[in-house]
């Protein structure tokens, strides 16, 4: 059985390194249903908030398309099922939702550039690179959009 918490990465097989990709393209896909839907939850008024979060989505489908490819060129499946959207009626309980989501992605990356480089995947390490940036950036991003969310 395929410990996710595994830690020691020289053991770790290319089928046990696609199988925690299609994890993150499962929340990927998440991550892209929760802005949407989160952007339809905003007040039309909140305009900023939701420039902010339309964008996000797409740049969680980006990433989604990416480790789609990429599960494939290592000899996987991508992965069609999706977890279930967490959602709230206001806006600060709406981004402290996408915030959580981001420093799992975060967390998930670091991990997913070592096991990569680990295996010898040095292009495929420099993808998820551009990958976790990005997710920092989101961090960022939500950090910057619930100061100016107040207590709402
Ligand atoms: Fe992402
Ligand atoms: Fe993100």
């Amino acid at each position: 059985m395929l410990s996710w918490a595994r830690e020691d990465l020289s053991e770790m097989s290319l089928d046990e390194f696609i199988t925690l990709l299609n994890r993150d393209l499962r929340l990927e896909y998440l991550a892209v249903v929760q802005y949407t839907q989160h952007f339809g939850m905003l007040n039309p008024g909140d305009a900023n908030l939701r420039d902010a979060l339309k964008d996000l989505a797409g740049d969680e489908l980006a990433h989604a398309l990416i480790l789609a490819e990429q599960i494939r060129r290592l000899g996987g499946v991508p992965e069609v099922r999706t977890p279930r959207a967490r959602t709230a009626d206001k806006a600060r309980a709406l981004l402290l939702q996408d915030r959580r989501g981001e420093k799992g992605a975060v967390t998930r990356y670091r991990a997913r550039i070592l096991q990569a480089q680990a295996l010898g995947l040095d292009s495929l390490a420099g993808i998820l690179r551009a990958i976790l940036a990005a997710e920092e950036r989101h961090l960022q991003t939500l950090d910057g959009l619930m100061q100016g969310c107040g207590a709402d």
